[in-house]
């Protein structure tokens, strides 16, 4: 291994352990409820999260507006390990976004997400608002 090789993997490993949206947590029975807000009810929306459906033959969950679904979650979340890092798809139209981050979303443990065009928001119960974030 070179120096330069090394230097770039002992930077990378710095960067994974200090960035500070990627701490390494244990999580306990975290729901993650994502529903469909697109378009003003008009659109159907598609999402594949890759963890919870590695084994399924159709691991697409559609939702019809306004129809939601729930995810549950125990065990580590880490900068590899991202349960809630899914891919939303409707009609001329692909993103990704990670519905559990333990930094942003420390404040639920039932995480409930509108999935709108412009990008998921989350409803906050101290301020009972939305906070809204864009797609990756
Ligand atoms: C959705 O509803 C809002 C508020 O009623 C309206 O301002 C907006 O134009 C609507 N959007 C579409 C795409 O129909
Ligand atoms: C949404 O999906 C349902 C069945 O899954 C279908 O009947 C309907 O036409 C779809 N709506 C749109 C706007 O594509």
């Amino acid at each position: 291994m070179s120096f330069f090789t090394r230097s770039v993997s002992i930077l990378w490993v710095l960067i994974l352990f200090l960035s500070p949206t990627s701490n390494a947590v244990v999580v306990y029975q975290i729901i993650v409820v994502a529903t469909n807000t697109l378009d003003n009810g008009s659109l159907n929306l598609t999402i594949y999260c890759p963890y919870f459906y590695p084994k399924l033959l159709h691991p697409y969950i559609h939702l019809r507006p306004g129809d939601q679904h729930l995810f549950g979650y125990s065990g580590d979340i880490t900068p590899t390990l991202r349960p809630f890092l899914c891919f939303f798809a409707w009609e001329g139209a692909a993103h990704t976004f990670n519905m559990y981050d333990p930094t942003r979303d420390s404040d639920c443990e039932e995480c409930n997400w509108h999935i709108g065009e412009k990008g998921p928001c989350r409803f906050r119960f101290p301020n009972r608002e939305f906070a809204c974030y864009n797609w990756f």
